[in-house]
């Protein structure tokens, strides 16, 4: 498949749209959950951020879609931003069914840029999916929450790979669309708006700290029964464990695609060359822990 032809364009194109689920979000067989369940779900601190990244990415990339003249590549991501507004649905109906605590805003302003916003978007879904791979795996492993719940939440994850291996199609056709379909080329801009994605999660964690004075005491004692700390990661993070769910993670979900296709690489790149210094690095990074049940 040569990038960047008609041939590869209907291929990422159809096939991204072909794979779509036309499930309704009220119709999902959603669980009842024990009080044990419900406290662990209320606990997680970013059911309102995820509801709201979502509500926002549904917008701009619908945006997007409407400025694109090919109509086969318009069609295709104005699905994905159907698909990601209805996340957005998915995690409100969690939200109001499970009574999370969660605070609502308005979505901010889209990016005047539409085209670099829907760019840096899709390079931070790269860097969030590959991420979001292990957490979900150890999560599930270690039955923070019921299976029933986690197969809601998979049907969103794998949304999310389905977007992932469109974007990068997108972008390897449109840079060769451009006469900058050499690989080396193409692994720069990749570089560059992966360092964007990295450099944005950096201010907010920055910003979070910053605004740490500002959260009421309800918030804090939610942060610091924090999924995203010990309860997910049992025994404690351990860097070469999640690194390697990660890996495994993406290979398993990575190898149902079309091998036509390409694949986001730069991510599951950097987790490995992570592994192999880890595997030399004195101390407990290295030490694998096996996730388990927490009480
Ligand atoms: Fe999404
Ligand atoms: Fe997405």
């Amino acid at each position: 498949m040569k990038i960047g032809t008609d041939a590869h364009k209907e291929l990422f194109c159809r096939s991204f749209m072909e794979a779509h689920n036309p499930y309704i979000v009220t119709e999902l067989p959603w669980p009842e959950l024990d009080d044990a369940s419900l406290a662990r779900l209320r606990s997680v601190p970013f059911w309102d951020e995820v509801f709201f990244a979502e509500r926002r990415a549904g917008a701009m990339v619908r945006a997007y879609a409407e400025t694109i003249q090919d109509p086969l590549v318009r069609e295709a991501i104005d699905l994905q931003g159907f698909e990601e507004a209805r996340h957005a649905d998915l995690i409100r109906h969690m939200i109001d069914l499970y009574g999370i605590p969660a605070s609502d805003r308005p979505i901010s302003k889209l990016p005047a840029d539409i085209e670099t916003g829907f760019l840096d978007f899709g390079f931070g879904e790269c860097v969030d999916s590959f991420l979001g791979f292990g957490a979900y795996s150890f999560g599930k492993r270690a039955q923070f929450l019921p299976d029933s719940l986690f197969a809601i939440l998979a049907t969103l994850l794998e949304e999310e790979v389905r977007h992932i291996v469109f974007f990068v199609n997108w972008v390897a056709y449109r840079q060769a669309q451009r006469g900058r379909g050499a690989a080396p080329l193409r692994a720069l801009h990749s570089l560059w708006f992966h360092g964007r994605a990295v450099a944005r999660h950096v201010q907010d964690i920055r910003d979070g700290q910053k605004n740490k004075t500002e959260v009421s005491a309800e918030e804090r004692d939610r942060a610091k029964f924090s999924a995203t700390q010990a309860d997910i990661f049992p025994g404690g993070f351990n860097a070469r464990a999640f690194l390697s769910e990660c890996l495994s993670e993406n290979a398993r979900r990575m190898g149902a695609f079309d091998p036509r296709l390409l694949r986001p690489s730069l991510m599951p790149g950097l987790a490995r060359g992570a592994l192999t210094v880890l595997n030399v690095w004195p101390g407990n990074w290295g030490k694998p822990v096996t996730a388990s049940k927490t009480a």
